[in-house]
């Protein structure tokens, strides 16, 4: 296995895998980006070519390809290594079918099935003839692994206990389950079309089915339950296909259903991603952010759909997220709509408005007076303006809101203040930023200076060091920062740049060498004011002159 990873970072260069993700710009001999594991807006996510590795100042994250793809795609290891390999074109030697972890085989249970469902779709004509009926493509249907599950109880637990998997592994992968008596095992879904689901790394982890022909108490969709593999919260349908086509066009469409989805694919917006009838989550927000900041909404005009859909708006905006909003023609989900236009579907994207200056249009357009409209400023569009980050967003839409409602800009800024986010900034994970204004002089010496040692800038500069430090303390600083080298490496390279003079260096360690007399000119005037304070006479003189000598030796710069 350690063989194939060292393979792998032989032949992928970090600049290249990173580079395929982010847009990498020159920054000396290294590279910088926006970090993509927090929200920032200036680049502090710095790649070294040569050393293979990354570093965020930023919120500190940091390590090599595996780490980076692992954190991104939202992988295990074995997954990335997979996904490395694939790329690198090397082959990985499975030790052998037993040693698989649990995860793997649960994956490749779920990849049986899904070619078991393909393969069902193929013989009923029923399932393909409402695929048509809907306006699915048969390049999406392939595209998109869609299937069947024969409405049979046992058909699809009889083909995979063929395959020799045990019962108990496919209840893991939520294929199978027991009545509440208990009794045997059956198939969960049944008679129904088989949309599978995948990670963004493009595995199957689970499926949703949308019945065939109904009784009517079924549920029209019927999902895979949580296992260790699907978590709803954590999963947006078709990210795996659009994830590329997001980053690209830097902004997400997001639709709620199956259906919305394959279409406005097959419409050419692949940049849509589904919530599954889910509400968003702040993982699922997360996700997107890895691909893109700004994202679009689709809204029902009717008043239920469009309270729902303004919850995770509303999460959105309050995450840092440019959100706009596309309203829906009246009685239209966006998979009926590409049907009878796909060019009408990418209208209504096109005339996709921000958040706020829909939510102010909505109320404007109520024939409200002017005391029933300051009210609903208040209660409906400020809460999002003050979910806002930045000051000068607020101050666009406050001065766009005074104009257009003819209120005193003093009034909403101060109804502003009063307002409550719509979700509280104390549910919203706080990022750590490296306390670099709270270290001593010290500290901040000795970062730069063993920086300098690590990234090896320096023949000479080890035994200036030890000189300084004394041979046995010289070991206990360097293994202090020693688990910091990445960090301090990068940062002696952006902000050193690569051409540290001779001379920087000298002062750094005059510097240095001033801090440690200071340290124990210190050291010893305690020690004096002990003596002095006992009585040991002869010892404070020794000590007075010993800190006499010391302050004399430290040049006050
Ligand atoms: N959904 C679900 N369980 C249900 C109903 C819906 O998980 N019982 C999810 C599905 O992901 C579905 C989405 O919510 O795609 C939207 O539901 P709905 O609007 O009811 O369905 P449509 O997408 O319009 O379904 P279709 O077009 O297939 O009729
Ligand atoms: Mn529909």
């Amino acid at each position: 296995m350690s063989d194939s990873v060292e393979k792998i970072k032989d032949r992928l260069g970090i600049a290249e895998v990173i580079g395929s993700y982010l847009k990498l710009e020159k920054a000396g001999k290294n590279l910088k980006a926006r970090c993509p594991f927090h929200n920032e807006k200036t680049a502090s996510f710095f790649v070294s070519p040569d050393r293979g590795s990354f570093y965020c100042f930023g919120c500190g994250a940091k390590g090599d390809i595996f780490s980076f793809v692992e954190q991104f795609e939202g992988l295990d290891f074995k997954g990335t290594l997979k996904l490395l390999a694939e790329r690198a074109g090397v082959k990985l030697e499975y030790e052998n079918r037993d040693e698989r972890t649990g995860r793997e085989k649960i994956f490749q249970i779920l990849e049986e099935a899904t070619r078991y469902f393909e393969d069902n779709l193929k013989l009923n004509d029923d399932a393909k003839s409402y695929l048509q009926k809907r306006g699915v493509a048969e390049k999406t249907r392939i595209a998109f692994r869609i299937g069947y599950a024969p409405d049979e109880w046992r058909s699809l637990l009889a083909d995979l206990k063929n395959k020799k998997f045990a019962e108990s592994d496919l209840e893991k992968a939520g294929l199978i389950k027991k009545g509440e008596a208990g009794g045997n095992y059956y198939d969960r879904f049944r008679g129904r079309i088989i949309f599978p689901i995948a990670d963004s790394a493009g595995r199957i982890v689970g499926f949703s089915g949308r019945i065939l022909k109904g009784k009517p108490d079924d549920a029209k969709y019927l999902n895979s339950p949580e296992t260790e593999l699907f978590v709803k919260s954590r999963i947006l349908y078709g990210l795996d296909k659009a994830k590329a086509m997001i980053r690209r066009r830097d902004f997400v469409v997001l639709v709620e259903g199956q259906m919305d989805l394959l279409m406005s694919h097959q419409a050419g917006v692949t940049n849509t991603v589904a919530s599954s009838g889910t509400a968003l989550t702040d993982e699922h927000i997360n996700l997107l952010k890895r691909f893109s900041n700004r994202l679009l909404l689709v809204f029902d005009p009717d008043e239920a759909g469009f309270k729902a859909a303004l919850r995770g708006a509303g999460l959105a905006l309050t995450r840092g997220l440019e959100v706009k909003v596309a309203i829906l023609p009246k009685g239209l989900d966006p998979a009926d709509m590409i049907l009878k236009s796909p060019a009408g579907w990418k209208d209504t994207l096109k005339n996709a408005v921000f958040l706020i200056d829909f939510l102010l249009a909505r109320i404007l357009n109520k024939g409200y007076d002017k005391r029933q409209l300051a009210k609903a400023v208040e209660k409906e569009v400020l809460p999002y303006i003050a979910s806002l980050k930045s000051r000068i967003e607020q101050s666009h839409y406050i001065s766009e809101i005074a104009d257009k409602a003819n209120i005193k800009e003093e009034a909403l800024w101060e109804e502003l203040r009063k307002a409550v986010p719509i979700i509280s900034a104390a549910t919203s994970k706080v990022t750590k930023t490296t306390a670099r204004d709270k270290l001593t002089k010290l500290e901040l010496l000795e970062r730069r200076l063993f920086g300098l040692l690590f990234a090896e800038k320096d023949k000479g500069l080890e035994s200036e060091l030890k000189n300084i430090f004394g041979a046995t303390e010289f070991k206990t600083v360097l293994k202090f920062w020693q688990p910091f080298k990445e960090e301090i490496v990068f940062e002696v390279e952006t902000i050193l740049g690569d051409g540290v003079s001779e001379k920087e260096i000298t002062e750094l360690l005059a510097n240095l060498k001033n801090e440690k007399l200071r340290e124990k000119f210190l050291q010893k005037t305690r020690e004096l004011a002990e003596a002095e304070k006992t009585g040991e006479v002869a010892r404070a003189r020794k000590l007075m002159e010993e800190c006499q000598k010391l302050s004399k030796e430290i040049t006050n710069n």
